[in-house]
Protein backbone atom coordinates (compact mmCIF):
# COMPACT_ATOMS: atom_id res chain seq x y z
CA UNK A 1 0.00 0.00 0.00
CA UNK A 2 3.12 2.45 0.51
CA UNK A 3 2.53 4.90 -2.54
CA UNK A 4 0.24 4.98 -5.49
CA UNK A 5 -1.17 7.63 -7.50
CA UNK A 6 -4.67 8.95 -6.66
CA UNK A 7 -7.14 8.89 -8.93
CA UNK A 8 -8.87 12.20 -8.79
CA UNK A 9 -12.34 13.53 -10.03
CA UNK A 10 -11.91 14.69 -13.45
CA UNK A 11 -14.47 14.94 -16.19
CA UNK A 12 -14.83 11.09 -16.59
CA UNK A 13 -14.80 10.28 -12.84
CA UNK A 14 -17.91 10.45 -10.23
CA UNK A 15 -20.00 12.47 -10.51
CA UNK A 16 -19.17 16.35 -8.50
CA UNK A 17 -22.36 17.31 -6.40
CA UNK A 18 -23.58 20.73 -7.39
CA UNK A 19 -22.83 23.09 -4.35
CA UNK A 20 -26.35 25.19 -4.32
CA UNK A 21 -25.87 26.95 -0.64
CA UNK A 22 -23.14 29.34 0.85
CA UNK A 23 -24.26 31.85 2.34
CA UNK A 24 -25.76 32.13 6.51
CA UNK A 25 -29.40 30.87 6.80
CA UNK A 26 -31.55 33.63 9.14
CA UNK A 27 -34.47 34.15 9.61
CA UNK A 28 -35.47 32.36 6.16
CA UNK A 29 -33.27 34.10 4.36
CA UNK A 30 -29.97 33.51 2.69
CA UNK A 31 -27.73 36.35 3.30
CA UNK A 32 -24.01 37.20 3.51
CA UNK A 33 -21.99 37.72 6.76
CA UNK A 34 -22.59 41.56 7.75
CA UNK A 35 -18.43 41.49 7.18
CA UNK A 36 -18.57 40.14 4.21
CA UNK A 37 -16.04 37.81 5.21
CA UNK A 38 -16.27 34.36 3.36
CA UNK A 39 -14.17 31.07 4.48
CA UNK A 40 -13.04 28.00 1.93
CA UNK A 41 -13.78 24.68 2.68
CA UNK A 42 -11.64 22.08 1.09
CA UNK A 43 -11.62 18.62 -0.89
CA UNK A 44 -9.36 16.86 1.35
CA UNK A 45 -8.43 13.83 -1.30
CA UNK A 46 -7.35 16.77 -3.47
CA UNK A 47 -6.31 20.03 -1.47
CA UNK A 48 -8.77 22.10 -3.89
CA UNK A 49 -11.31 24.40 -2.87
CA UNK A 50 -14.68 23.22 -3.40
CA UNK A 51 -16.59 26.70 -2.41
CA UNK A 52 -16.71 29.88 -0.44
CA UNK A 53 -18.98 29.98 2.68
CA UNK A 54 -20.22 33.06 4.51
CA UNK A 55 -18.06 33.44 7.36
CA UNK A 56 -20.54 33.93 10.37
CA UNK A 57 -19.48 36.22 13.23
CA UNK A 58 -20.89 37.69 16.38
CA UNK A 59 -23.37 40.07 14.79
CA UNK A 60 -24.38 37.50 12.72
CA UNK A 61 -24.98 35.10 15.78
CA UNK A 62 -27.06 38.06 17.28
CA UNK A 63 -29.25 38.33 14.14
CA UNK A 64 -29.44 34.72 13.87
CA UNK A 65 -30.36 34.74 17.77
CA UNK A 66 -32.87 37.38 17.14
CA UNK A 67 -34.87 35.35 14.42
CA UNK A 68 -34.81 32.36 16.39
CA UNK A 69 -36.69 34.59 19.11
CA UNK A 70 -38.76 36.03 17.38
CA UNK A 71 -39.99 32.67 15.59
CA UNK A 72 -39.62 30.97 19.23
CA UNK A 73 -42.12 33.44 21.28
CA UNK A 74 -44.62 35.24 18.38
CA UNK A 75 -43.97 32.88 15.29
CA UNK A 76 -46.03 29.91 14.01
CA UNK A 77 -43.60 27.67 15.82
CA UNK A 78 -45.12 28.19 19.04
CA UNK A 79 -48.87 28.24 18.26
CA UNK A 80 -48.66 25.11 15.92
CA UNK A 81 -50.14 21.69 17.32
CA UNK A 82 -47.29 19.67 17.98
CA UNK A 83 -48.56 16.94 15.62
CA UNK A 84 -48.00 19.47 12.61
CA UNK A 85 -44.71 20.24 14.06
CA UNK A 86 -44.29 16.23 13.47
CA UNK A 87 -45.80 16.13 9.90
CA UNK A 88 -43.31 19.40 8.61
CA UNK A 89 -40.41 16.81 10.31
CA UNK A 90 -41.11 13.93 8.20
CA UNK A 91 -41.45 16.39 5.09
CA UNK A 92 -38.12 17.15 6.24
CA UNK A 93 -37.08 13.80 6.20
CA UNK A 94 -38.74 13.15 3.39
CA UNK A 95 -36.78 15.71 1.23
CA UNK A 96 -33.50 14.22 2.17
CA UNK A 97 -34.63 10.47 1.23
CA UNK A 98 -35.73 12.74 -1.99
CA UNK A 99 -32.32 14.02 -2.09
CA UNK A 100 -30.31 11.37 -0.79
CA UNK A 101 -27.80 10.59 -3.58
CA UNK A 102 -26.92 14.44 -3.69
CA UNK A 103 -26.96 14.97 -0.18
CA UNK A 104 -24.46 11.87 0.09
CA UNK A 105 -22.18 13.26 -2.22
CA UNK A 106 -21.71 16.44 -0.84
CA UNK A 107 -20.96 14.85 2.51
CA UNK A 108 -18.36 12.76 1.04
CA UNK A 109 -16.91 15.61 -0.89
CA UNK A 110 -16.87 17.77 1.99
CA UNK A 111 -15.99 15.29 4.76
CA UNK A 112 -13.76 12.99 2.72
CA UNK A 113 -15.85 9.85 3.47
CA UNK A 114 -16.03 7.27 0.77
CA UNK A 115 -19.45 7.42 -0.46
CA UNK A 116 -20.27 4.39 -0.38
CA UNK A 117 -20.32 5.24 3.87
CA UNK A 118 -22.21 8.27 3.42
CA UNK A 119 -24.90 6.20 1.86
CA UNK A 120 -24.68 3.20 4.12
CA UNK A 121 -24.38 4.94 7.28
CA UNK A 122 -24.83 8.99 6.90
CA UNK A 123 -27.78 9.14 4.83
CA UNK A 124 -30.17 6.38 6.70
CA UNK A 125 -28.86 7.45 10.02
CA UNK A 126 -30.09 11.15 9.21
CA UNK A 127 -33.40 10.57 8.11
CA UNK A 128 -34.20 8.05 10.85
CA UNK A 129 -33.16 9.98 13.62
CA UNK A 130 -35.66 13.06 11.95
CA UNK A 131 -38.34 10.40 11.72
CA UNK A 132 -38.31 9.04 15.20
CA UNK A 133 -38.12 12.36 16.63
CA UNK A 134 -40.89 13.62 14.26
CA UNK A 135 -43.33 10.45 15.95
CA UNK A 136 -42.24 12.40 19.25
CA UNK A 137 -43.54 16.02 18.68
CA UNK A 138 -46.92 15.18 19.87
CA UNK A 139 -45.96 12.63 22.83
CA UNK A 140 -44.25 14.96 25.13
CA UNK A 141 -46.02 15.31 27.79
CA UNK A 142 -46.06 16.18 31.47
CA UNK A 143 -47.89 14.34 34.37
CA UNK A 144 -50.85 14.64 37.40
CA UNK A 145 -49.28 14.80 40.46
CA UNK A 146 -51.23 13.93 44.51
CA UNK A 147 -49.99 16.45 46.17
CA UNK A 148 -51.23 16.99 49.69
CA UNK A 149 -54.35 18.78 50.26
CA UNK A 150 -57.15 20.08 47.82
CA UNK A 151 -54.90 20.92 45.00
CA UNK A 152 -54.95 19.73 41.58
CA UNK A 153 -50.76 19.93 40.59
CA UNK A 154 -49.85 18.92 37.22
CA UNK A 155 -46.69 19.50 35.12
CA UNK A 156 -46.08 20.91 31.35
CA UNK A 157 -43.41 19.55 29.54
CA UNK A 158 -42.26 23.10 27.44
CA UNK A 159 -39.81 23.80 25.76
CA UNK A 160 -36.21 25.13 26.97
CA UNK A 161 -36.70 27.83 24.67
CA UNK A 162 -33.69 29.27 21.85
CA UNK A 163 -30.77 26.60 21.38
CA UNK A 164 -27.01 26.79 20.52
CA UNK A 165 -26.27 24.14 18.55
CA UNK A 166 -22.30 23.29 17.75
CA UNK A 167 -21.58 20.77 15.79
CA UNK A 168 -18.28 18.57 14.43
CA UNK A 169 -17.05 18.06 11.00
CA UNK A 170 -17.00 13.80 11.15
CA UNK A 171 -20.55 13.29 10.47
CA UNK A 172 -21.89 16.87 9.42
CA UNK A 173 -25.26 15.98 8.09
CA UNK A 174 -26.22 12.92 11.27
CA UNK A 175 -25.07 15.42 13.70
CA UNK A 176 -27.67 17.93 12.19
CA UNK A 177 -30.28 15.46 12.32
CA UNK A 178 -28.71 14.11 16.15
CA UNK A 179 -29.57 18.07 17.01
CA UNK A 180 -32.56 19.65 14.96
CA UNK A 181 -34.51 16.31 16.10
CA UNK A 182 -35.32 16.70 19.68
CA UNK A 183 -34.95 20.31 18.83
CA UNK A 184 -37.64 20.61 17.09
CA UNK A 185 -39.63 17.45 18.68
CA UNK A 186 -39.31 19.64 22.09
CA UNK A 187 -40.46 23.00 20.20
CA UNK A 188 -37.50 24.82 20.40
CA UNK A 189 -35.94 27.18 17.68
CA UNK A 190 -32.31 26.76 16.49
CA UNK A 191 -29.54 28.73 15.92
CA UNK A 192 -26.85 25.94 14.54
CA UNK A 193 -23.26 26.61 14.25
CA UNK A 194 -21.42 23.88 11.74
CA UNK A 195 -17.91 22.91 11.97
CA UNK A 196 -15.75 25.13 9.53
CA UNK A 197 -14.38 22.53 7.12
CA UNK A 198 -17.72 21.20 6.77
CA UNK A 199 -20.73 23.68 6.47
CA UNK A 200 -22.19 22.31 3.54
CA UNK A 201 -24.68 19.66 4.27
CA UNK A 202 -25.58 21.47 6.99
CA UNK A 203 -26.73 24.33 4.97
CA UNK A 204 -28.14 22.40 2.22
CA UNK A 205 -30.45 20.58 5.08
CA UNK A 206 -31.67 24.30 5.94
CA UNK A 207 -32.68 24.74 2.40
CA UNK A 208 -34.73 21.20 2.57
CA UNK A 209 -36.38 22.72 6.03
CA UNK A 210 -37.15 25.69 4.39
CA UNK A 211 -38.33 23.72 1.41
CA UNK A 212 -40.58 21.52 3.62
CA UNK A 213 -42.46 24.48 5.38
CA UNK A 214 -40.31 24.69 8.41
CA UNK A 215 -41.34 28.24 9.29
CA UNK A 216 -38.83 30.91 9.13
CA UNK A 217 -36.57 31.93 12.13
CA UNK A 218 -37.03 28.10 13.47
CA UNK A 219 -33.98 26.73 11.75
CA UNK A 220 -30.69 29.12 11.52
CA UNK A 221 -27.45 28.23 10.57
CA UNK A 222 -24.06 30.80 10.76
CA UNK A 223 -21.17 28.87 9.36
CA UNK A 224 -17.72 30.14 10.56
CA UNK A 225 -14.78 29.33 12.78
CA UNK A 226 -15.29 28.05 16.68
CA UNK A 227 -13.47 31.22 18.50
CA UNK A 228 -15.79 33.67 16.70
CA UNK A 229 -18.88 32.17 15.59
CA UNK A 230 -19.55 29.63 18.15
CA UNK A 231 -17.82 31.64 21.00
CA UNK A 232 -20.81 34.48 20.22
CA UNK A 233 -23.39 31.39 20.32
CA UNK A 234 -22.18 30.24 23.50
CA UNK A 235 -22.25 34.04 25.12
CA UNK A 236 -25.47 35.21 23.72
CA UNK A 237 -27.64 35.99 26.36
CA UNK A 238 -30.81 35.36 23.91
CA UNK A 239 -30.20 31.40 23.87
CA UNK A 240 -31.10 29.33 26.69
CA UNK A 241 -29.20 25.72 25.48
CA UNK A 242 -26.10 24.77 23.86
CA UNK A 243 -25.63 21.42 22.49
CA UNK A 244 -22.33 20.47 21.93
CA UNK A 245 -20.40 17.50 20.15
CA UNK A 246 -16.54 17.79 19.40
CA UNK A 247 -13.20 17.78 21.67
CA UNK A 248 -13.33 17.86 25.77
CA UNK A 249 -10.75 20.93 25.97
CA UNK A 250 -13.55 23.06 23.45
CA UNK A 251 -16.18 22.08 26.00
CA UNK A 252 -14.35 23.36 29.19
CA UNK A 253 -13.90 26.59 27.33
CA UNK A 254 -17.81 26.48 27.01
CA UNK A 255 -18.52 25.60 30.32
CA UNK A 256 -16.91 28.62 31.27
CA UNK A 257 -18.40 31.09 29.02
CA UNK A 258 -21.53 29.62 29.36
CA UNK A 259 -21.77 30.01 33.04
CA UNK A 260 -22.30 33.64 33.08
CA UNK A 261 -25.52 32.90 31.85
CA UNK A 262 -25.73 29.73 33.26
CA UNK A 263 -27.21 27.84 29.99
CA UNK A 264 -28.52 24.24 29.95
CA UNK A 265 -25.55 22.21 28.18
CA UNK A 266 -25.05 19.13 27.05
CA UNK A 267 -21.68 17.75 25.72
CA UNK A 268 -20.78 14.87 23.94
CA UNK A 269 -16.94 14.46 23.91
CA UNK A 270 -14.58 11.83 22.59
CA UNK A 271 -13.36 8.58 24.03
CA UNK A 272 -10.43 5.85 24.09
CA UNK A 273 -12.93 3.03 23.95
CA UNK A 274 -11.93 -0.40 25.35
CA UNK A 275 -12.56 -3.08 22.68
CA UNK A 276 -12.34 -6.14 24.78
CA UNK A 277 -11.76 -9.61 22.61
CA UNK A 278 -12.10 -12.89 24.37
CA UNK A 279 -10.02 -16.10 23.49
CA UNK A 280 -14.13 -17.75 23.43
CA UNK A 281 -15.46 -15.08 21.16
CA UNK A 282 -16.11 -15.83 17.35
CA UNK A 283 -12.17 -14.45 16.40
CA UNK A 284 -13.49 -13.56 12.56
CA UNK A 285 -16.20 -11.36 13.59
CA UNK A 286 -14.32 -9.90 16.67
CA UNK A 287 -11.53 -9.19 14.03
CA UNK A 288 -13.54 -7.75 11.33
CA UNK A 289 -15.62 -5.87 13.94
CA UNK A 290 -12.62 -4.49 15.77
CA UNK A 291 -10.94 -3.48 12.18
CA UNK A 292 -14.73 -1.65 11.67
CA UNK A 293 -14.65 -0.31 14.74
CA UNK A 294 -11.36 1.55 14.23
CA UNK A 295 -10.82 2.34 11.19
CA UNK A 296 -14.46 3.20 10.09
CA UNK A 297 -14.65 7.05 9.11
CA UNK A 298 -11.06 6.76 9.23
CA UNK A 299 -11.05 6.36 12.61
CA UNK A 300 -12.96 10.07 13.17
CA UNK A 301 -15.29 8.30 15.47
CA UNK A 302 -15.60 9.91 18.70
CA UNK A 303 -16.90 6.07 20.06
CA UNK A 304 -13.52 4.51 17.81
CA UNK A 305 -12.33 1.16 19.51
CA UNK A 306 -9.03 2.37 19.39
CA UNK A 307 -7.64 0.16 22.92
CA UNK A 308 -8.10 -2.94 21.47
CA UNK A 309 -7.27 -5.45 24.24
CA UNK A 310 -7.00 -9.01 23.16
CA UNK A 311 -6.74 -12.22 25.30
CA UNK A 312 -3.07 -13.11 25.30
CA UNK A 313 -3.54 -16.64 23.84
CA UNK A 314 -4.95 -15.24 20.75
CA UNK A 315 -2.97 -12.40 20.27
CA UNK A 316 -0.72 -13.48 17.36
CA UNK A 317 -4.10 -14.54 15.04
CA UNK A 318 -6.04 -11.25 15.92
CA UNK A 319 -3.14 -9.44 14.48
CA UNK A 320 -2.50 -11.67 11.53
CA UNK A 321 -6.14 -11.04 10.49
CA UNK A 322 -6.16 -7.25 11.28
CA UNK A 323 -3.03 -6.71 8.87
CA UNK A 324 -4.73 -8.82 6.67
CA UNK A 325 -7.80 -6.77 6.36
CA UNK A 326 -5.35 -3.46 6.32
CA UNK A 327 -3.06 -4.78 3.45
CA UNK A 328 -6.70 -5.23 0.79
CA UNK A 329 -8.17 -2.33 2.15
CA UNK A 330 -8.83 0.39 -0.73
CA UNK A 331 -7.89 4.18 0.07
CA UNK A 332 -8.43 6.48 -2.49
CA UNK A 333 -10.89 9.06 -4.14
CA UNK A 334 -13.90 9.26 -1.51
CA UNK A 335 -16.42 9.52 -4.30
CA UNK A 336 -15.46 6.48 -6.27
CA UNK A 337 -17.88 3.63 -4.66
CA UNK A 338 -15.02 1.25 -4.48
CA UNK A 339 -13.15 3.57 -1.94
CA UNK A 340 -13.14 2.07 1.44
CA UNK A 341 -11.09 4.71 2.97
CA UNK A 342 -11.04 8.64 2.31
CA UNK A 343 -8.40 10.85 3.19
CA UNK A 344 -8.08 12.89 7.11
CA UNK A 345 -10.87 15.70 7.20
CA UNK A 346 -7.98 18.07 6.90
CA UNK A 347 -4.39 19.11 7.31
CA UNK A 348 -5.16 19.52 11.23
CA UNK A 349 -6.24 16.37 11.96
CA UNK A 350 -3.37 14.46 9.18
CA UNK A 351 -0.72 16.37 11.42
CA UNK A 352 -2.14 15.07 14.64
CA UNK A 353 -2.55 11.75 13.72
CA UNK A 354 1.59 11.78 11.71
CA UNK A 355 2.61 13.04 15.22
CA UNK A 356 0.78 10.01 17.59
CA UNK A 357 2.20 7.33 15.03
CA UNK A 358 5.55 9.37 15.65
CA UNK A 359 5.31 8.64 19.34
CA UNK A 360 3.46 5.03 19.17
CA UNK A 361 7.02 4.31 17.57
CA UNK A 362 9.17 6.66 19.75
CA UNK A 363 7.46 5.01 22.83
CA UNK A 364 8.62 1.26 21.51
CA UNK A 365 5.31 0.00 19.79
CA UNK A 366 5.68 -2.62 17.25
CA UNK A 367 4.20 -1.52 13.86
CA UNK A 368 2.81 -4.16 12.48
CA UNK A 369 1.22 -2.38 8.95
CA UNK A 370 0.97 1.92 7.74
CA UNK A 371 2.38 4.62 9.70
CA UNK A 372 2.91 6.68 6.79
CA UNK A 373 0.90 8.89 4.47
CA UNK A 374 -0.52 7.47 1.56
CA UNK A 375 -0.45 8.97 -1.97
CA UNK A 376 1.22 12.61 -2.00
CA UNK A 377 -1.76 14.48 -2.13
CA UNK A 378 -4.69 14.89 0.20
CA UNK A 379 -4.31 14.15 3.62
CA UNK A 380 -4.75 10.43 3.29
CA UNK A 381 -3.16 7.82 6.46
CA UNK A 382 -2.38 4.17 5.71
CA UNK A 383 -4.22 2.35 8.01
CA UNK A 384 -1.78 1.81 10.97
CA UNK A 385 -1.98 -0.97 13.27
CA UNK A 386 0.49 -0.61 16.55
CA UNK A 387 1.14 -4.40 18.71
CA UNK A 388 2.60 -4.39 21.93
CA UNK A 389 1.11 -1.22 23.36
CA UNK A 390 1.36 -0.76 27.01
CA UNK A 391 -1.65 0.94 28.95
CA UNK A 392 0.67 3.99 30.08
CA UNK A 393 1.40 4.68 26.21
CA UNK A 394 0.58 7.94 24.59
CA UNK A 395 -1.17 5.94 21.64
CA UNK A 396 -3.55 4.07 24.54
CA UNK A 397 -4.54 7.17 26.54
CA UNK A 398 -4.51 9.80 24.32
CA UNK A 399 -7.47 10.48 21.39
CA UNK A 400 -6.06 10.27 18.52
CA UNK A 401 -9.29 10.19 16.02
CA UNK A 402 -7.41 8.73 13.00
CA UNK A 403 -7.11 5.03 11.49
CA UNK A 404 -4.77 4.05 13.96
CA UNK A 405 -5.13 1.09 15.88
CA UNK A 406 -3.10 0.33 19.72
CA UNK A 407 -3.53 -3.86 20.44
CA UNK A 408 -3.07 -4.57 24.06
CA UNK A 409 -2.66 -8.13 25.91
CA UNK A 410 -4.74 -8.78 28.71
CA UNK A 411 -4.91 -11.84 30.77
CA UNK A 412 -8.53 -12.40 32.66
CA UNK A 413 -11.48 -10.63 33.55
CA UNK A 414 -10.11 -9.47 36.72
CA UNK A 415 -7.14 -7.56 35.05
CA UNK A 416 -9.33 -6.50 31.93
CA UNK A 417 -11.72 -4.59 34.17
CA UNK A 418 -9.22 -1.86 35.89
CA UNK A 419 -7.08 -1.22 33.31
CA UNK A 420 -10.81 -0.97 30.62
CA UNK A 421 -11.99 1.85 33.07
CA UNK A 422 -8.09 3.54 33.61
CA UNK A 423 -8.94 6.35 31.86
CA UNK A 424 -10.77 9.77 31.83
CA UNK A 425 -13.12 8.85 29.06
CA UNK A 426 -16.05 6.74 28.78
CA UNK A 427 -18.17 6.58 25.77
CA UNK A 428 -18.22 3.80 24.82
CA UNK A 429 -16.67 -0.10 25.21
CA UNK A 430 -17.05 -3.49 23.48
CA UNK A 431 -16.77 -7.05 24.30
CA UNK A 432 -16.20 -10.48 22.38
CA UNK A 433 -17.12 -13.59 24.20
CA UNK A 434 -19.63 -16.46 23.90
CA UNK A 435 -20.25 -16.53 27.68
CA UNK A 436 -23.53 -14.51 28.42
CA UNK A 437 -22.69 -14.05 32.11
CA UNK A 438 -18.98 -12.83 31.28
CA UNK A 439 -20.44 -10.41 28.50
CA UNK A 440 -22.79 -8.81 31.13
CA UNK A 441 -20.82 -8.31 34.26
CA UNK A 442 -18.87 -6.30 32.05
CA UNK A 443 -21.23 -4.63 30.74
CA UNK A 444 -22.17 -4.03 34.27
CA UNK A 445 -18.49 -2.74 35.42
CA UNK A 446 -17.42 -0.95 32.44
CA UNK A 447 -17.62 2.80 33.05
CA UNK A 448 -19.16 3.77 29.46
CA UNK A 449 -22.21 5.22 28.35
CA UNK A 450 -22.66 2.40 25.72
CA UNK A 451 -21.34 -0.84 25.67
CA UNK A 452 -21.70 -3.29 22.38
CA UNK A 453 -21.42 -7.31 23.07
CA UNK A 454 -20.33 -9.07 20.02
CA UNK A 455 -20.98 -5.93 18.22
CA UNK A 456 -19.74 -2.36 17.34
CA UNK A 457 -20.73 0.49 16.05
CA UNK A 458 -24.25 0.13 16.11
CA UNK A 459 -26.22 3.17 16.62
CA UNK A 460 -30.38 3.61 16.48
CA UNK A 461 -32.27 6.61 16.78
CA UNK A 462 -34.22 5.22 19.66
CA UNK A 463 -31.01 4.22 21.87
CA UNK A 464 -29.56 6.65 24.23
CA UNK A 465 -25.54 7.70 23.04
CA UNK A 466 -23.29 9.56 25.09
CA UNK A 467 -20.53 9.85 27.54
CA UNK A 468 -19.14 9.07 31.36
CA UNK A 469 -16.62 11.13 33.16
CA UNK A 470 -14.58 13.38 30.46
CA UNK A 471 -16.68 11.78 27.50
CA UNK A 472 -20.04 13.97 27.97
CA UNK A 473 -22.80 15.30 29.79
CA UNK A 474 -25.86 14.27 29.56
CA UNK A 475 -27.80 11.83 26.67
CA UNK A 476 -28.51 11.88 22.73
CA UNK A 477 -31.44 9.96 21.24
CA UNK A 478 -34.06 8.14 22.28
CA UNK A 479 -36.04 9.99 24.84
CA UNK A 480 -33.47 10.75 27.29
CA UNK A 481 -32.29 12.32 23.79
CA UNK A 482 -35.55 15.14 24.25
CA UNK A 483 -35.08 15.80 28.67
CA UNK A 484 -32.43 18.08 27.20
CA UNK A 485 -34.77 20.07 24.82
CA UNK A 486 -37.41 20.71 27.76
CA UNK A 487 -38.46 22.31 30.79
CA UNK A 488 -40.75 21.02 33.33
CA UNK A 489 -43.04 23.27 34.68
CA UNK A 490 -45.23 22.21 37.61
CA UNK A 491 -48.46 23.80 38.04
CA UNK A 492 -50.60 23.60 41.29
CA UNK A 493 -54.21 24.30 41.32
CA UNK A 494 -56.67 25.21 44.28
CA UNK A 495 -59.99 23.44 44.20
CA UNK A 496 -63.39 23.62 45.42
P1 LIG B 1 -13.48 21.30 18.16
O1 LIG B 1 -14.09 20.87 19.45
O2 LIG B 1 -12.55 22.47 18.22
O3 LIG B 1 -14.62 21.66 17.09
C1 LIG B 1 -15.95 21.22 17.15
C2 LIG B 1 -16.88 22.39 16.90
O4 LIG B 1 -16.70 23.35 17.94
C3 LIG B 1 -16.64 23.14 15.59
O5 LIG B 1 -17.86 23.58 15.07
C4 LIG B 1 -15.80 24.32 16.04
O6 LIG B 1 -15.86 25.43 15.17
C5 LIG B 1 -16.42 24.63 17.37
N1 LIG B 1 -15.57 25.37 18.31
C6 LIG B 1 -14.22 25.35 18.40
N2 LIG B 1 -13.80 26.19 19.36
C7 LIG B 1 -14.90 26.76 19.90
C8 LIG B 1 -15.11 27.73 20.92
N3 LIG B 1 -14.11 28.28 21.59
N4 LIG B 1 -16.39 28.08 21.22
C9 LIG B 1 -17.42 27.53 20.55
N5 LIG B 1 -17.27 26.64 19.57
C10 LIG B 1 -16.03 26.24 19.24
O7 LIG B 1 -12.73 20.05 17.53
P2 LIG B 1 -11.64 20.08 16.36
O8 LIG B 1 -10.63 21.14 16.66
O9 LIG B 1 -12.34 20.10 15.05
O10 LIG B 1 -10.97 18.66 16.54
C11 LIG B 1 -9.96 18.45 17.52
C12 LIG B 1 -10.10 17.09 18.16
O11 LIG B 1 -11.33 17.00 18.85
C13 LIG B 1 -10.13 15.91 17.19
O12 LIG B 1 -8.85 15.52 16.81
C14 LIG B 1 -10.82 14.88 18.01
O13 LIG B 1 -9.91 14.27 18.90
C15 LIG B 1 -11.83 15.69 18.82
N6 LIG B 1 -13.17 15.67 18.18
C16 LIG B 1 -14.13 14.89 18.73
C17 LIG B 1 -15.37 14.81 18.11
C18 LIG B 1 -16.44 13.94 18.66
O14 LIG B 1 -17.28 13.49 17.90
N7 LIG B 1 -16.51 13.73 19.94
C19 LIG B 1 -15.66 15.51 16.87
C20 LIG B 1 -14.61 16.37 16.42
C21 LIG B 1 -13.41 16.42 17.06
MG1 LIG C 1 -10.51 22.96 17.79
Amino acid sequence: MATATLPRPTATGPKLPEIRQTQLFIGGQWVPSQSGKTFETINPATEEVIASVAEGDAVDVDLAAKAARKAFESGPWSTMDARDRGRLMNKLADLIEEEGDELAALESLDNGKPIRDAKAADLPLTIDALRYYAGYADKIHGQTIPVRGNYFCYTRKEPVGVVGQIIPWNFPMLMVAWKWGPALAAGCTIVMKPAEQTPLTCLRMARLAQKAGIPDGVINVVPGYGPTAGAAVVKHPGIDKIAFTGEGLTAQIIMREAAPTLKRITFELGGKSPNIIYADSDLDAAAAGAHFGLYFNQGQCCCAGSRVYVEEKIHDKFIEKVAAMNKTRKLGNQLDPATEQGPQVDKAQYDKIMKYIGIGKEQGATMVSGGSRYGDKGFFVQPTLFDGVKDDMAIAREEIFGPVMSVLTFKDTDDIVARANNTSFGLAAAVWTKDVGKAHYLAKKIKAGTVWINCYDVFDAAAPFGGFKMSGMGRELGEEGLRAYTETKTVTVAMG
